[in-house]
């Protein structure tokens, strides 16, 4: 047997779980709150149709999934997320890895009916996928959909997944029933290629800023100092100067000015009213 590759270590060594966001979709932890809207996006004949879960859904399948979501160090290793568009922190959907802990990870992910049709899925895969590589250094991150799951597929792909146009023969199992299912594998390379496919057709696929940073870059927009910005936030001026660095590397700005004209360009901010 192989060593594990990430062991579980006592919660005292792990930061908290991240928030991540790339400015449209922010994925948070998920909370009690949560229950009715994931029971009433559950209770969607597509979720129950393209994913695993119980079918009828109720309100105590949402409950009793909520309790199941691990804390502490366990989080680290089936890292989970609900998917949300800000300004609404409502449930719009989840998304999960689980860790095989060898370098790999199995991710799935499901959305609100209210929540889809707008490449939601994609913006949470890479988010997902692009922290698990940087902070988890995971390898390979897996993902399969049973076949006819076209908009799935496409999602994946669209993230950089490698997914042959084959089915693979009853390789997944769907409430006591085997199906063909189709695969997909993406690595760190895949995931950079595709997003550097994505920049050239202007949208905003670079790391994701954090939701701090996004904080920083509205005060930037606005024009204001780092010592008003550190007065506005509760926090140092180093810290600001230190978020301010971080925003210029991810956006590859070489100006604090720059910075805030690629973030209007990319709906990262926006000019006040
Ligand atoms: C799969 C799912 C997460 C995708 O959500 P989404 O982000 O709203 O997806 P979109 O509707 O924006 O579509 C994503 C891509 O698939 C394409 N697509 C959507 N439906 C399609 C179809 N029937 N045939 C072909 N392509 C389709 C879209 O055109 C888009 O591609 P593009 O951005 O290259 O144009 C969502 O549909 C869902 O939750 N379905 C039910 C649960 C599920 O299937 N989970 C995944 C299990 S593997």
């Amino acid at each position: 047997m192989q060593a594990a590759k990430l062991l579980p270590m006592p919660s005292g060594q792990r930061p908290a779980p991240p928030i991540l966001s790339d400015g449209v979709v922010t994925l948070r932890l998920p909370r009690p709150a949560d229950a009715e809207d994931i029971a009433l996006g559950c209770q969607d004949p597509l979720s129950a149709m393209w994913t695993t879960v119980p079918s009828p859904y109720t309100l105590a399948d949402a409950q009793e999934w909520l309790g199941k979501v691990p804390t502490g160090a366990a989080w680290w290793a089936s890292p989970v997320w609900i998917v949300t568009t800000p300004p609404s922190d409502r449930w719009g959907g989840s998304i999960d890895l689980r860790l095989d802990g060898h370098g790999g990870a199995e991710v799935g992910y499901l959305l609100a009916p209210w929540s889809r049709g707008h490449g939601h899925a994609a913006r949470a895969l890479r988010l997902a996928c692009t922290w698990a590589f940087s902070s988890l250094e995971l390898q390979v991150v897996t993902w399969y959909a049973f076949v006819g799951n076209d908009a799935s597929r496409q999602t994946a792909r669209n993230v950089g997944f490698q997914v042959p146009d084959h089915a693979f023969p009853q390789f997944s199992a769907q409430r006591g029933e085997r199906r063909d299912s189709w695969i997909g594998t993406l690595t760190p390379e895949s995931l950079a290629a595709a997003s550097r496919l994505g920049d050239t057709r202007g949208q905003y696929l670079g790391p994701a800023l954090t939701r701090r940073e996004l904080d920083v870059l509205r005060h930037l927009t606005i024009g204001q100092s780092n010592r008003a910005i550190a007065d506005d936030l509760g926090i140092s001026e180093n810290t600001v100067k230190n978020h301010v660095r971080s925003i210029l590397e991810k956006l590859q700005a070489k100006s604090r000015a720059e910075a805030v004209v690629t973030g209007l360009r990319q709906g990262l901010t926006s000019l006040p009213n």
